[in-house]
């Protein structure tokens, strides 16, 4: 299978993830086939399709022209052999569960090409598991996409043991091919890539409130206005690369071993403090209090200025 051979993709599960990487695909010209178990589910897809295209249509990234093309290349359907038969990928995004992704493997096996790639979007399960008794699992990988799949470009793909070195480089080609910015890891490691940085973070973010440092205001104000913009341009190698006229080199001998004295002093605990919401709620909430008007004061309303926000940032990125 080559990238260009690729022109219908089978969502299998039409969830949150399921129907926001139907209209990714949708949006980059394929044809989308979006399969899930009733028409009451495929109702909700459908709802969720449209409000997630308007709030696009609303900050111009789209048409309604657009729009209404996008909706058409999107087939609904309740039968899994009309939906993989003559698709070419298959991006499964059913239910948490091993059994219930066992179980879409085989349905698909039934009725799809023998050389059809496999993708799931399990944030964590190992793909290994998931394929173990499976007929093709040399065409199968883990492609895990961060929510909404439509608006953020990374996918995190797995090879799992008996994944093809083939079907590794096609999916990987394929997902830069239609916007996506994947990364490869190139072996199975529980919570991946991205979401184990975001709980190293996390962890620090809490043991400092904890421990009665700063509040969870000024942590997530430190974040955001620091190294959270920077990041939204550079990853942080690139960031030690540009701080030093050695570049990264420079960068660590300047530093020398003086992080080693704030590395022993912080958190290393495996389980998260059990009253951290008690903590950490009155926080947020007084956080929400003092944001500015245009930013809004409850959740609805943040989550419409992340929303604008995110659209305008991967407009800077040339990915809308
Ligand atoms: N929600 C997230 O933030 C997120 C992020 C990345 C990855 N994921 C992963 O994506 C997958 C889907 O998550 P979600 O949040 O969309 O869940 P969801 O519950 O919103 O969607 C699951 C969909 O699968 C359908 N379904 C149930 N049984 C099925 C079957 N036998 N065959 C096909 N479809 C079936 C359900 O009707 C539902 O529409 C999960 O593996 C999850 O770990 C989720």
């Amino acid at each position: 299978m080559k990238v260009s051979d690729i022109k219908k993709v089978a969502c299998v599960g039409g969830g949150v993830i399921g129907s926001s990487w139907a209209i990714q695909y949708a949006m980059r010209g394929l044809s989308v086939a979006l399969y899930d178990i009733n028409d009451e589910q495929l109702l909700k897809s459908r709802g969720q399709m449209e409000k997630s295209l308007d709030a696009l249509v609303g900050h111009d990234a789209i048409t309604q022209t657009q729009k209404a093309e996008i909706v058409a290349r999107v087939h609904p359907t309740t039968s899994m052999e009309e939906a993989v038969s003559d698709a070419q990928f298959i991006q499964e995004s059913g239910p948490e569960r091993l059994e219930i992704k066992r179980s879409i493997l085989a349905q698909v096996e039934q009725y799809a090409a023998s050389d059809a790639l496999y993708a799931s979007s399990t944030s964590g399960l190992l793909i290994s598991e998931i394929v173990a008794e499976a007929a093709h699992p040399e065409r199968c990988v883990g492609a895990h996409p961060y929510n909404p799949p439509h608006l953020i470009p990374l996918v995190e793909i797995t090879r799992g043991e008996k994944s093809s070195d083939e079907v590794v480089k096609t999916v990987y080609d394929f997902y830069q091919s239609i916007g996506k910015e994947a990364v490869l890891l190139r072996k199975e490691c529980p919570g991946f890539i991205a979401n184990r940085l975001q709980l190293a973070l996390y962890r620090e973010v809490q043991d400092l409130v904890m421990r009665g440092v700063c509040s969870v205001e000024d942590v997530d104000k430190a974040l955001v206005y620091g190294p959270g913009i920077r990041w939204a341009i550079f990853g942080h190698n690139m960031i030690m690369q540009m701080g030093n006229p050695g570049g990264l080199t420079g960068m660590v001998k300047m530093l020398g071993n003086s992080g080693d004295v704030w590395l022993a002093d912080m958190a290393s605990w495996t389980h998260q403090p059990d009253n951290w919401s008690e903590v950490a709620q009155p926080g947020v909430d007084e956080e929400m209090a003092h944001f500015p008007d245009y930013v809004g004061h409850t959740n609805a309303d943040c989550i419409a200025y992340r929303d604008r926000m995110l659209i305008e940032i991967l407009k800077l990125h040339k990915k809308l």
